[in-house]
């Protein structure tokens, strides 16, 4: 609890260009719920480098990052938006629950088998403490609620997990949390592999949508998503397409499955791609709007990186002396 509101976190990595999982799955949902809590969005440059990155483009990818946030409608003066690197406990926690998180428990993570596959000729250790470095984030600000797509769900429960253990030795030291899911979108797919989740790092253009994708690319895009020969616009595993194209719409356009479902009744695959299509390019138009005025204003990004990376340190370090304390780390002489 903060100021009598419940704590929430989340963040995106500042790599790639955000696709439309990003938003649908996270990005929108920050937005829908952030009135309720007291909010911290940060941009986490520091997992960033997990996986080698071009620092003038790190440094670019970030600012426009946390620019996207608030062109999604987070306002900066009510949340806290900052960047990773601004706060160093985030680090030094970090190295704490490194040591009360098992090599067993790291070796089952999905995502580090599957980023160790494709990057395998850099295999380095913070590739495999990712998830110890994001329980520090969560954890940090004694989060009650993290609004997170479905891909990382397992992250949540080694934090979980990792919190429990930590309390379980010290007391109630680490507030555990609790992973929100959207109602639509949690898990958006390809457009080219629907069995694949929609991703930046895909390399063919066509299977992602990007946020700053212009309306005509939006809809083209839609229009090439691969679907089947069933003709029918049914809600079923057995369709993978489809059924993306349902999430997305529902997403977007705020409805549920079977909604959509009578909407389409009957209806041509073209003219559904088409509504999917322009529904979402309507969706995206006012943030990237937003956006391009943003950038403009230098002073005004400025301003929030500086003061919002206070408020951070100010509640990261508070977590982090009771840790140091609990754990017997001497007093620092004042
Ligand atoms: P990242 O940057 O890969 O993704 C950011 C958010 O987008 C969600 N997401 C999706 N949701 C639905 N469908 C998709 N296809 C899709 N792709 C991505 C992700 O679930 C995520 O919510 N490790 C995290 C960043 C992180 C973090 C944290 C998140 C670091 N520390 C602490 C929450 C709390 C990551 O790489 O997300």
């Amino acid at each position: 609890m903060l100021d009598g509101k419940k704590v929430l976190f989340s963040g995106m990595q500042a790599t790639g260009t955000l696709t439309l999982g990003n938003y649908l799955g996270a990005l929108k949902n920050w937005v829908t719920i952030s009135d309720e809590y007291e909010c911290f969005y940060s941009v986490v440059d520091m997992h960033s480098i997990t996986i080698r990155q071009d620092p003038s483009e790190l440094r670019k990818r970030a600012r426009s990052l946390l620019t996207l946030y608030i062109a999604a409608g987070i306002d900066p003066e009510k949340n806290c938006i900052y960047y990773q690197s601004h706060v160093s406990a985030h680090a030094e926690l970090a190295w704490i629950l490194n040591c009360y998180t098992y090599m067993g428990e790291l070796n089952r993570m999905t995502q580090f088998k599957d980023k160790a596959q494709k990057h395998a000729d850099n295999i380095n250790a913070g590739l495999f403490t990712y998830p110890v470095l994001m329980a520090a984030d969560i954890l940090l600000f004694q989060s009650d609620v993290v609004p997170v797509g479905i891909d990382q769900m397992q992250h949540l429960e080694i934090t979980r997990d990792i919190a429990q253990r930590f309390n379980g030795i010290y007391g109630d030291v680490f507030t555990v949390p609790e992973i929100y899911l959207g109602k639509a979108g949690a898990k958006i797919m390809s457009l080219q592999e629907p069995e694949k989740k929609m991703s930046k790092s895909d390399e063919n253009p066509n299977a992602s949508i990007y946020l700053m994708d212009d309306t005509d690319s939006i809809i083209r895009k839609f229009k090439r998503a691969v679907t089947d020969s069933e003709a029918q616009i049914v809600y079923r595993d057995e369709q993978p397409g489809i059924k993306n194209l349902i999430d997305i719409y529902c997403a977007a356009a705020g409805k549920t499955p079977e909604e959509t479902v009578k909407e389409f009744e009957g209806k041509g695959y073209g003219e559904f791609k088409s509504a999917v299509g322009e529904t979402v390019a309507g969706i995206l138009k006012p943030v990237q709007d937003k956006y391009q005025e943003l950038v403009k204003d230098k002073s005004y990004i400025d301003a929030i990186i500086k003061n919002n990376a206070q408020k951070a340190n100010y509640f990261a370090s508070k977590t982090l002396r009771k840790v140091q304390r609990k754990i017997g780390f001497p007093d620092k002489i004042r």
